[in-house]
């Protein structure tokens, strides 16, 4: 089966995201509709504080990133520039009988027995014109099986009257002996008549696994004949395979699928009253492009210089033909992007003398002037792979994947997934792609208006280089940019002229900016913090009775609700009323919720399964005063219920927030 069951484990994370409010599926009371997924109360929150500490990580605590807010239906000739327009496609394979559509590459290996049948014979007599006809239909039924199993499908799907004819002939002399000349050829005649308009020939194959009978595979069949418009299907030219692990067979109906097929992931639209070719635009199926098409003005008023990045979150659109593994690929979701733009390594080298290369894996420190584009690269995915540490993702659920030379996109020099253990396998998380200068050049090329920059600091050092220094690095430069150009198919002479104008260019300190793009997946995240969170834990009371319950371990920053403020006893005033107060103190500051009903043990299980880190318990202490230890006595104190192992501690309510604070953020 190509959609693997749901394992147990996701059964039970996506039960209790419905159950506690995290995720809904969309348009649920209208059945909902697939690919398409809400957040609910506590998903909203979950979802917020990801996108926040993403944003802050990645451009308010720096200096060198900046930030956009583009809009999601842009100028269509962005995605036509961007390649999305005539690339952006999954091949696609389709059941001839259901229409359903699966990626190529992901049709899961089936093992059975092929039963393929070559046609079928239209059995509904009302069809049938006998008149002046000399065979009984079961003859003439007879001998269509007869023709159509001696006959090859090719010759078959050419069916023609001359191909027809001596067979006809022969069968009717052999059922009709005695029969004339005269009279042989008119039931001949009227014999290719019926072959014609009875036999529909159109080979079928359906897989049907070990041991299930082959009245399923027929069955199966009939079904298609009759839905191509043939009246009770009598099937001809059975034969039966036995095959091991093949992918040409669709997984929920078992019929072959066609031959892959391209298919765009672009959901469009129309913007204006007239729905016309012209007015077509597409919903962005990245946030990255705006960044490229902006770049300018975000140069131009950020007063950044390059190395600098832009930061984009938001949604995009794909029209996923295969959405699966609940939010891990769905047709809207949230991206956050950074382009972050560099010097080509010519430049670095003209101006630091030498560009440095990895001296080891890990982490490259902080950047320094020299790095070309692999140090960049290496130094985003260790940024990256330390920020979802930082969100409680250990380095031990992740894994990095470097993309082969022959996986990589034409433009791309590198390309690095961070995987992550999903329950359902290991899978990509966020990608990390070293994309050079092919998205400015692009739109440089499609708009007509420079993308490039000026560097004093370069057009200084270039001048003072050797002039065979000088004329190597323009020869490096001419050959990458005409590479570029050749493969974009410009002819060989213009792109001989244009690379050679870079190359001056670079000499005068101008150049377009290359860029290493970490993209990360919004829901993605969601779905990992989730699973990594999800934990049962087996209690047994006093009684012997044990009890499974969840606990959702998130990491205190994105822990939606970060504290619950709880009085021991709903019926007493002074009890209730202070923890309304500590409470109202706390929820300026961070997602507090006040919860009164139900058994303090009760309150703090349910706490615990929507992954509150904290409980903060407003009990009779607080007023009477510590009763033992050395703080005997000491009041307006509250305890603290750790989540993950339900310890307690008591804490002075005036340094409440500042504790919670330091553990949240
Ligand atoms: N600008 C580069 C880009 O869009 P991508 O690998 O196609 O690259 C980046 O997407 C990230 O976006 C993925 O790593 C994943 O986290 C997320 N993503 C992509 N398609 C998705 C889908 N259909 N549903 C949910 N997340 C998706």
């Amino acid at each position: 089966m190509a959609e693997p069951k749901e394992n147990v484990l996701m059964e039970k994370i996506t039960s209790l995201c419905k159950r506690r409010g995290f995720i809904f599926q969309s348009s649920e009371i209208y059945g909902g509709i697939q690919g398409f997924w809400d957040y609910g109360p506590l998903g909203a929150e979950l979802k917020r504080n990801v996108k926040e500490l993403w944003w802050s990580t990645m451009t308010r605590m720096r200096d060198d990133v900046v930030g956009l807010e583009a809009t999601i239906i842009m100028h269509p000739a962005i995605w036509r520039a961007s390649g999305h327009v005539d690339t952006f496609a999954d091949m696609m394979r389709e059941c001839p009988m259901t229409k359903k559509r699966v990626r190529a590459d992901q049709v899961e290996p089936q093992s059975g027995i092929v039963y393929r049948f070559l046609g079928a014979l239209n059995d509904d007599s009302q069809s049938l014109c006998l008149s002046g006809s000399i065979l009984d239909v079961d003859i003439e039924r007879e001998l269509l099986e007869e023709f159509v199993a001696t006959e090859s499908p090719p010759a078959l799907s050419n069916l023609s009257e001359f191909s027809l004819a001596p067979f006809a002939v022969a069968s009717i002399k052999r059922y009709q002996p005695n029969a004339g000349a005269n009279e042989i050829d008119s039931a001949a005649y009227a014999h290719v008549g019926h072959l014609k308009t009875r036999l529909c020939v159109e080979p079928i194959s359906v897989i049907v696994p070990l041991g299930k009978p082959a009245e399923s595979a027929r069955k199966l069949a009939i079904q298609y004949y009759e839905s191509r418009g043939v009246g009770a299907p009598i099937l001809v030219g059975e034969s039966a395979t036995k095959i091991d692990r093949t992918v040409d067979f669709h997984p929920e109906s078992g019929f072959e699928l066609g031959s892959p097929r391209p298919f765009n992931l672009m959901l469009q639209t129309w913007v204006g009253p007239i729905q016309s070719d012209e007015n077509i635009a597409y919903l962005r199926p990245e946030t990255a492009q705006a960044i490229f098409a902006q770049f300018k003005n975000v140069h131009e008023t950020s007063r950044q210089k390059v190395p600098f990045g832009v930061a984009q979150m938001g949604k995009a659109f794909r029209n996923e033909v295969t959405p699966r593994n609940y939010t891990f690929r769905s047709r809207e979701f949230e991206q956050m992007e950074l382009e972050f733009f560099i010097k080509p390594d010519e430049a670095v080298e003209a101006v630091t003398g030498a560009v440095a290369t990895p001296a080891s894996k890990g982490h490259p420190g902080e950047p320094q002037p020299n790095w070309g584009w692999q140090l960049w690269h290496q130094y985003w995915v260790e940024e990256r792979i330390k920020f979802y540490e930082g969100i409680g993702l250990p380095r031990t659920t992740l894994e990095e994947y470097w993309q082969k030379p022959e996986e990589l996109a034409h433009y791309a020099r590198a390309c690095v997934d961070i995987l992550f253990k999903f329950p359902f396998g290991t899978q990509e998380l966020e990608g990390i792609a070293a994309r050079s200068d092919f998205d400015l050049s692009q739109h440089e090329r499609s708009s007509g208006k420079a993308m490039g920059v000026f560097d004093e600091e370069l057009r200084t050092a270039f001048g003072k280089l050797p002039p065979e220094k000088q004329t190597e690095l323009k020869d490096r430069y001419y050959a990458a940019r005409l590479k570029y150009l050749t493969k974009m198919g410009v002819p060989l002479d213009k792109a001989g002229a244009e690379a050679q104008e870079d190359a001056d260019g670079l000499a005068k300190g101008q150049y377009i900016p290359h860029v290493i793009e970490p993209s990360a997946g919004v829901d993605r995240l969601i779905l990992a913090l989730l699973a990594n969170a999800f934990t049962e834990v087996t209690e047994t009371d006093a009684k012997g009775k044990s009890e499974t319950r969840v606990v959702m371990k998130f990491h205190p920053r994105v822990a939606p609700i970060k504290v619950a403020v709880l009085p021991l006893l709903k019926n007493k005033p002074e009890l209730a009323n202070k923890a309304r107060e500590i409470f109202q103190s706390l929820r300026g500051h961070m997602m507090a919720f006040h919860d009164e009903a139900g058994s303090i043990g009760r309150r703090y299980a349910r706490q615990d399964e929507a992954g509150t880190p904290f409980c903060v318990t407003v009990d009779f202490e607080t007023f009477e005063g510590i009763k033992d230890g050395p703080q005997a006595g000491v009041k307006d104190t509250v305890t603290i219920r750790h989540r993950d192992d339900g310890k307690q501690e008591r804490i002075a309510t005036s340094e409440l927030l500042p504790w919670l604070l330091a553990r949240v953020k």
